[in-house]
């Protein structure tokens, strides 16, 4: 079985559990899934498992992602990668709900089904669900050899490695970083300029230099964990590409910590959860330094003026005082930065669950693969 651990994958080394190791390992992992596949000279990406010829390439209309959990989550970080890099219209849905609404198949759509073990059952369902109406589906899959990996026959591997860990880290960055690859590709063969190629190629190549750097804020992230540790609710808020990115923050914690964490459109906050917002109630506020960075302070300024307690995650050179805590990463390409702020919120429901004494690779009631109806 391809998919099976050696008694390698099952050493800790210097790490407390996998969770941890497994975050550790997201350099790595990202060198892994970009080698051999960005291209210099035409400043694209190369994925030779996608056999779709450049007519094919440019006839496609839509893309869809189909994932379940976090491969969910990552699929909508994929989704804004191809509107903004291909200026194809893109959408993610929960494979689950797609394979139970009857879905209109589209033969001008690309179907990207999603799954770090291949064996989730809901979206090898939607799998053969698209497959019976003749839609064209690709897998972004990290276990070779596993359910949707074979039944979609076509596609992209993660090599992010074995994860033990219920809670996806390095399966989901390399995610991103795959979606990201294939929204060059679309983008290449359509009106995205070599000029801007390029940056984005730059960009890919120096990202696991810079997850190095995010990981060493380890200490600082732990810090704050001591001080949320003891939050009955949470709320994450981000907007456009930090949307996805609060949503999976939201979903770490709620995995491991058990600590009920929402998350929000920053935009739709004073629509209804506002409400919510005293002194009891922290926020974390997702702050990339983009076009959208005036919204985002703003958003920070509502909830600290009802006395809500903010953490923000922010790649721009913000005061300290800005709010109750500062997470800062490196700056990468406005497109790219979901990646690297995700990686924070992981550190951050990993101490926390730490704090709280939780069985962090185990969480209650969750399975790393839900293979039954
Ligand atoms: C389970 C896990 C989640 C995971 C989801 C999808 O629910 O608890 O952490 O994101 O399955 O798993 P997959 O293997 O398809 O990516």
């Amino acid at each position: 079985e391809a998919s099976a651990l050696s008694a390698q994958d099952y050493d800790l080394g210097d790490h407390p559990d996998f969770m941890h190791k497994e975050i550790s390992e997201q350099p790595a992992a990202a060198r892994r899934v970009l080698g051999g596949r960005l291209d210099d000279r035409f400043a694209t990406a190369h994925l030779g498992g996608i056999r779709l010829e450049p007519r094919e390439l440019r006839g496609i209309r839509r893309v869809t992602f189909l994932g379940c959990g976090s491969a969910y989550y990552a699929g909508q970080m994929g989704a804004s990668l191809v509107e903004e890099l291909a200026r194809i219209p893109a959408d993610a849905e929960p494979a689950s709900e797609f394979r139970y609404r009857n879905p209109v198949v589209d033969p001008d759509t690309l179907y990207v089904a999603v799954s770090q073990s291949g064996e989730t059952l809901d979206t090898l369902m939607a799998v053969q669900e698209l497959q019976r109406k003749g839609g064209r589906v690709v897998g972004v899959v990290n276990a070779v050899g596993s359910a949707i990996a074979r039944q979609c026959g076509q596609g992209i591997f993660l090599h992010a490695g074995p994860e033990v860990s219920v809670a996806s880290t390095k399966a989901l960055t390399n995610m991103t970083i795959s979606f990201a690859l294939l929204a060059l590709l679309l983008g290449r063969v359509r009106d995205l300029s070599a000029a801007d190629g390029r940056r984005l190629v730059s960009a890919l190549l120096d990202l696991p230099d810079r997850i190095e750097e995010v990981l060493r804020s380890e200490p600082e992230v732990q810090a704050v964990a001591k001080q949320f540790a003891g939050a009955r609710h949470m709320f994450f808020l981000g907007r456009v590409r930090g949307w996805p990115v609060a949503r999976e923050g939201a979903q770490k914690l709620k995995e491991i910590s058990y600590i009920h964490a929402e998350a929000y459109q920053a935009s739709e906050l004073k629509h209804g959860p506002l409400a919510l917002i005293d002194s009891s109630m922290p926020s974390v506020v997702i702050l990339p330094d983009d076009e959208l960075y005036a919204k985002n302070l703003s958003t920070v300024e509502q909830i600290r003026a009802r006395g809500g307690p903010v953490i923000v995650v922010t790649n721009a050179d913000v005061p300290g005082d800005l709010a109750d805590a500062v997470l800062r990463v490196p700056r990468s390409e406005p497109e790219l930065d979901p990646v690297l702020l995700t990686i924070p919120l992981q550190l951050l429901a990993y101490h926390v669950a730490l704090e709280l004494g939780r069985d962090i690779d185990k969480p209650r009631n969750l399975a790393k693969s839900v293979t039954v109806e």
